[in-house]
C-alpha cells in the first residue's frame, strides 16, 4: 500500500521500481559500456522518496555501481535536495527543482565527499536529469566531471516500470 507524502504529488509518477530497457555508459578515456540497473523509489509517509539502485553487468550479472540515498522534496515548492551514497566511497549531495509539465527532474551537486583511500580521478561534479518520457518509461542522463575531464556525459538509460 502506498503511504505517498502528499508533498510528492507533483512528482508521484517516480514512485515504484524501474529497470533499465537500455543502459549505455561513455566517458572519454574508457572503452563504452552497456549496464543493467534497477530503480526504486519508495515513500513511507515522509516527504522523500527514500532511493535505491542497483547496476549489474548485462551479461554476467556482476554487481557494478550502486547508489542509497533520500530524494528530498520542499514541501510546497519544486525544490528538491537528492542526499546519495555510492559504493565506491563517494557521497555527493545535489540540488535542483521538478518542472511539473515536462515532468522532469534536474539535479546537481553542492557538495562531494569522498573516503580517504578512493582513487583518482576524482569526480568534481554530478549532473542529473530525470524524465518521464511515458508513464510506464523512464530516462536518466547523468554527467560527470571529474579532476581529469570536464563535465562530460557518463550514463544515458531508459527504464520501464516494473509492476510489484
Ligand atoms: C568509470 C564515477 C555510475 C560504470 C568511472 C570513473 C568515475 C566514475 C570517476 C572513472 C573515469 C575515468 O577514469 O576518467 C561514477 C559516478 C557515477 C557512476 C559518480 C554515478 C553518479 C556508474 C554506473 C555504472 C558505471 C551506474 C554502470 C553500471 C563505470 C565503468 C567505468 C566507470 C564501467 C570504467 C571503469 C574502468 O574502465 O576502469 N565512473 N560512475 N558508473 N564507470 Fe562510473
Amino acid at each position: 500500500m502506498s503511504t505517498l507524502h502528499e508533498a510528492l504529488i507533483p512528482i508521484s509518477w517516480l514512485e515504484g521500481r524501474w529497470a533499465t530497457e537500455e543502459g549505455r555508459g561513455t566517458y572519454p578515456n574508457i572503452p563504452d559500456f552497456q549496464y543493467h540497473e534497477e530503480l526504486e523509489f519508495s515513500c513511507i509517509g515522509q516527504p522523500m522518496f527514500n532511493f535505491v539502485s542497483i547496476s549489474k553487468h548485462p551479461e554476467k550479472q556482476t554487481p557494478m555501481h550502486q547508489e542509497r540515498g533520500f530524494l528530498r522534496i520542499q514541501p510546497g515548492t519544486n525544490n528538491l535536495a537528492f542526499t546519495v551514497s555510492h559504493n565506491f566511497g563517494l557521497t555527493s549531495l545535489e540540488e535542483g527543482t521538478f518542472d511539473v509539465e515536462t515532468k522532469q527532474l534536474t539535479l546537481e551537486t553542492q557538495s562531494l565527499a569522498r573516503i580517504s583511500f578512493a582513487k583518482p580521478p576524482f569526480v568534481t561534479k554530478i549532473k542529473r536529469n530525470i524524465k518521464l518520457l511515458a508513464p510506464d518509461t523512464l530516462e536518466v542522463v547523468l554527467f560527470m566531471e571529474t579532476s581529469n575531464t570536464p563535465l562530460t556525459e557518463h550514463l544515458k538509460a531508459v527504464y520501464k516500470k516494473v509492476d510489484g
